[in-house]
């Protein structure tokens, strides 16, 4: 708790602030501490976005308190164990017992933080609408907890509005006012795991607030830890600012897959072809294609926006073609691999598919939504034997739409020979592609990821 903000407000001051105990308006106070890095920083929901954050914070000097309804994961941070593979489990050890990071589920001790940051998830639901249980869930948990004198902050993703009309109005039954006694702001997260070259710690801050005060603190505190703060004038034009980022990339990365279905198509290499646009030194940004979109993001967010403008009676075309195009993804990669068994004289059904990489992106391990279970569901439909090797995902996990209890094969020259085809479908640094041509008879790959092998290349098959 910061020294010197009190739990009680007390009165209101001249400019028609409240008065912490002392007298002083509880800005001064939340202020003071900021700048003095007293101020405990709970962040709710300690998952891909949340536990990064927590340690942006205690690098900068601040005490953090963390927030979790999954006892499990407190009681592995508590053990000093790491659940994500790019968090040191010797960090969590060291700051837990150090006391600058407490992961907690006691949720009472919300009222401690002097600034609550939400890092909860933001999914669609059955219907691919946007799913708030868990935001409204903790906005009515810190609702229960709230006292004068604490800065909130959203930063999951979400659509324009949420904040002013789901957040707000719950923090506000408490009958504390806001911009006087609490203050709240939205800042997205752009988190990028598994990018070694960006952390929390060094990524612009983006941050919205409908009213100056809040603003004003949300720009101290993230100051504190982050390399540029970019203050924006409301809650919308930060919310709005992350899904056009996020659907900038679903929509590009669908231009590159459907180019890469018509160049294929008439003989063009479409990953030579983004290596040559690339050169352009201004107005060309390169995206890859791909087996289809995942991760807990980029084919989720855009639809966000897609609900908010049927809401209001508009469309998002755009958005909508791409994710019909990314969608798809898996049924040209499943063509391309049959095509490619044919030319072999090997039909799918029966065949043995080793798919290598089941998470949605390199070098992560992560595999929310990946383009690998459609591929495994689609050739197990069509009578394939199905087997993946991952080095970060030891076993698939059930999902929402899927279930294949599998564990990750090992790697061997062995297993690679026993397969009829090897289907890459993530381009993991740790794979060595060489060897893997050399033990497959037929390789489809998806990713470009055996771009720069030398022998074997009659084995290759870009899909
Ligand atoms: N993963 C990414 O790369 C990324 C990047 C940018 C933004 N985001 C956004 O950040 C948000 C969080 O994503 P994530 O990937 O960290 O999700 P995550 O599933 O990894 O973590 C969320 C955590 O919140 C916890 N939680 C759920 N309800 C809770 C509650 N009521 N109180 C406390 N904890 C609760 C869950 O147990 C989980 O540990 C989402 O809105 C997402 O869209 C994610």
């Amino acid at each position: 708790m910061g020294d010197s903000v009190v739990r009680e407000s007390s009165g209101v001051g001249a400019g028609g602030g409240a008065l912490d105990r002392d007298g002083k308006p509880v800005i001064s106070a939340l202020q003071a501490v900021i700048r003095h890095k007293t101020a405990k920083i709970g962040v709710i929901g300690l998952g891909y976005v949340g536990l990064p954050l927590i340690r942006t914070f205690v690098a900068a000097g601040f005490q953090t308190l963390g927030f979790d309804v999954d006892p499990q994961k407190i009681e592995k941070l508590l053990a000093g164990q790491s659940y994500i593979e790019h968090i040191p489990a010797q960090w969590i050890d060291q700051c837990v017992r150090q006391g600058t990071f407490t992961p907690t589920g006691d949720m009472g001790r919300m009222a401690e933080a002097d600034a609550l940051l939400i890092c909860v998830p933001t999914p669609l639901n059955r219907s691919r609408d946007p799913d708030l249980i868990y935001v409204e869930a903790t906005a009515r948990e810190i609702a229960v907890h709230l006292r004068p004198g604490q800065l909130i902050v959203l930063e999951s993703t979400t659509y324009p509005g949420t904040t002013r009309d789901v957040v707000l109005p719950i923090l506000e039954k408490t009958g504390l006012v806001l911009g006087r006694e609490f203050f709240l702001a939205y800042s997205p997260e752009r988190e990028d795991p598994g990018n070694p070259d960006f952390t929390a710690g060094n990524i612009p801050k983006v941050v919205g607030a409908s009213e100056p005060l809040s603003r004003e603190l949300a720009v101290q505190l993230y100051r504190q830890g982050m390399p540029e703060v970019i203050p924006v004038n409301t809650y919308e034009v930060a919310e709005a600012c992350k899904i056009l980022e996020n659907s900038y990339r679903a929509i590009n990365i669908a231009l590159v897959n459907e180019l890469k279905m018509l160049f294929d198509r008439i003989g063009i290499d479409v990953w030579e072809v983004i290596e040559a646009a690339k050169t352009k030194p201004f107005g060309f940004q390169a995206f890859y294609p791909g087996p289809g979109l995942g991760g807990h993001c980029i084919p989720i967010d855009p639809f966000y926006l897609t609900w908010l403008a049927r809401c209001h009676g508009m469309t998002t075309r755009f958005i909508e073609l791409a994710g019909e195009i990314n969608t798809n993804m898996p049924w040209y990669v499943l063509q391309r691999l049959t095509e490619a068994l044919n030319e072999r004289c090997k039909s799918l059904r029966g065949s043995k598919v080793g798919v290598l990489g089941v998470a949605y992106k390199k070098d992560v391990d992560d595999a929310r939504e990946s383009p690998a279970f459609a591929l495994i569901e689609l050739l197990r439909k069509a009578g394939a034997e199905v087997s993946y090797n991952d080095p970060h995902i030891p076993r698939l996990a059930q999902t929402r739409h899927f279930c294949f209890p599998l564990e990750s094969s090992p790697l061997t020259a062995e297993y690679l020979a026993a397969q009829d085809c090897i289907l890459i479908a993530t381009d993991h640094s740790a794979y060595d592609y060489e060897f893997i041509v050399r033990h497959a008879p037929l390789v489809v790959d998806t990713r470009n990821a055996t771009k720069n092998v030398r022998l074997g290349r009659e084995k290759i098959c870009k899909a």
